[in-house]
């Protein structure tokens, strides 16, 4: 994860030869781009985890586009321009808040291929093969990308052609990249190298740095065939035969019946209420933020956290505790709802709640029963964006290759990486995956099954009104994330970007650690050790991009500090 100034502009000042007249880069708006952190408008805003893909939206919103046109245009540049977490080669989910009053959630998570199986990642002695869930050909679920976004083009105004034309021009002439994506791609060169037969555009072995010029005409002979395909343009024809032939290389699972039966699913949103005015849309399962969410935001309603204030002893003592408690249900309860019945009505019920906090001390840290603790995995894999209109329609989408760059294999001819969802999966229950989370026979391995997340995109009304659009990417740090900012507006009163931007902190039961980013605030860490907890530094927490809509109709928009994220308006 990179560390950014709060706001800076990337000025690539190189000069490219073409043909025999110099082009002086600068002048190319894919060679020289702006971070914005913080934009206000009044028409309509974007915020994502790239300046080429905000400004994408952005296009299709002053071309007369909706909300969901811009999503689909910056969800379909973020996988050009953000090969580490952008993709079509993984999953997601949409919330939508739509002008006319409807509240949509389209789930087009991964599922495990069909011949996937309960046991798949262990050895003869039933240990889990380290890696083997993660790296590489096997790791892949079948993606749900393009499926997830043909399910909300119904939604949008444009032509699909105008959606996708600025994916297209930035794979197929290229863009300038960031130090941070120089970076993480000269991090992955080995694994580049190990996970693939034939060596994808990403291997550089003179090394990456701010300025090259990405070119992927391999992805961009995709992103054609989807335009004038459709759907099947990705899971039928010439790129499903890439993809099985590259299963086939690597010994993966997904088969041309796998990619033809995927669809990706309209769901019930989780809609739920905080203290009367506001009522929130989020994801349901196979999303865990659609209950720990609800049941976090439920277990402090009563409890007059906004008196403690931002950040000090008692309310980050509280909020670790309820993070803790949910964590702890998130590992017994919670999977793929069309295999496992899951008890989402008790689980954020107020009775059910009221007791799980029952034994809460004020004075004292709760105690994880220790099982097998994990390592919380640093990476910045997911990516999130948000779009507004003038019209009052609001989408949130967060999508994901899981670890950064996914399984690391490029689907070699089609051009884009697959994901490594499969880890996400409980391999075994009680062993923690990469991201040190645990689950049981709820999110175990099953053939077509999707597995557990914990994406969150979300949306706030305010008595009714569109009022904050928002999501994170960070694995089990998402929904903590996403509470956590949640809090900081509407309990502390915090701006937008003190509420993205200031110290983040995280607890997910097991292991039993508060992590906290390097500059929260020492004296709290202190007594919060004297209180039982065994706190841990460690690196950036999420990269959160929040839109905020006045009563009056002023949007804001704010994109996280921590990455190379950027906020467009008009
Ligand atoms: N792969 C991260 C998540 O879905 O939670």
């Amino acid at each position: 994860m990179h560390m950014n100034p709060k706001y800076y502009i990337f000025t690539i000042l190189l000069i490219i030869e073409s043909g025999s007249s110099t082009v002086f880069a600068q002048r190319n708006p894919v060679l020289t781009y702006h971070f914005k952190k913080h934009v206000i408008c009044r028409n309509g805003a974007v915020v994502s985890a790239h300046p080429l893909a905000s400004i994408a939206g952005l296009q299709m919103l002053k071309q007369g586009g909706n909300a969901v046109d811009a999503a689909i245009a910056t969800q379909l540049a973020l996988a050009v321009v953000y090969p580490g977490a952008g993709n079509i080669g993984g999953g997601g989910f949409m919330v939508a808040r739509l002008a006319n009053g409807s509240n949509i959630t389209i789930d087009f998570r991964e599922k495990a291929p069909a011949a996937a199986y309960r046991n798949m990642y262990l050895d003869s002695n039933q240990n889990v093969i380290p890696g083997k869930s993660e790296n590489g050909h096997l790791a892949a679920g079948v993606p749900g990308s393009v499926a997830g976004i043909f399910s909300y083009y119904k939604y949008a105004k444009l032509p699909f052609s105008k959606l996708i034309g600025p994916a297209i021009n930035l794979a197929d002439k290229g863009f300038a990249i960031t130090a941070a994506e120089a970076s993480d791609l000269n991090d992955h060169q080995e694994d580049f190298k190990k996970y693939n037969s034939r060596l994808p555009v990403f291997v550089k072995n003179s090394g990456w740095k701010a300025g090259d010029i990405l070119i992927q005409k391999d992805l961009a002979k995709t992103l054609r065939r989807i335009r004038d395909q459709g759907v099947r343009g990705f899971y039928e024809g010439e790129t499903a035969r890439l993809i099985v032939e590259e299963m086939h290389r690597g010994k993966g699972l997904i088969s041309y019946g796998d990619l033809k039966n995927y669809s990706a699913k309209e769901r019930v949103p989780m809609l739920f209420t905080f203290k009367k005015d506001y009522s929130i849309i989020t994801m349901p399962l196979p999303s865990s933020g659609g209950i720990l969410l609800p049941q976090m935001m439920r277990m402090v309603e009563d409890r007059n956290l906004n008196q403690f204030g931002f950040e000090t002893t008692e309310s980050v003592h509280l909020m670790a505790e309820v993070e803790r408690l949910a964590y702890a249900d998130r590992a017994e309860y919670l999977g793929d709802v069309d295999f496992f019945k899951v008890p989402v009505k008790t689980l954020i019920s107020y009775p059910y709640l009221k007791e799980r906090m029952k034994n809460f001390n004020k004075d004292s840290a709760g105690k994880s029963d220790i099982i097998k603790a994990g390592v919380i995995h640093e990476s910045e894999e997911t990516t999130h964006f948000d779009t507004y209109d003038k019209e009052g329609n609001c989408v949130s989408i967060t999508t994901t290759l899981n670890d950064g760059y996914g399984c690391r294999t490029v689907v070699a001819g089609a051009g884009f990486l697959l994901n490594n969802e499969m880890d996400d999966f409980s391999a075994k229950p009680g062993v923690p995956n990469m991201y040190g989370a645990i689950g049981g026979d709820a999110n175990a391995i099953a053939p077509g099954k999707r597995m557990l997340s914990s994406m969150t995109p979300a949306i706030v009304l305010y008595r009714s009104k569109p009022f904050l659009v928002l999501g994170t990417p960070g694995g089990t740090t998402i929904t903590t994330s996403v509470f956590q900012t949640l809090m900081d507006i509407m309990e502390f009163g915090m701006s937008v970007s003190e509420a993205v931007n200031k110290p983040k902190f995280h607890h997910q039961w097991l292991p039993d650690i508060l992590y906290v980013e390097k500059d929260f605030p020492k004296p709290v860490i202190e007594q919060l050790e004297k209180m039982g907890y065994q706190v841990q530094e460690r690196e950036a927490i999420g990269r959160t991009e929040v839109i905020r809509i006045s009563l009056s109709g002023v949007v804001e928009a704010v994109a996280d500090w921590r990455g190379d994220d950027d906020a467009e308006c008009y």
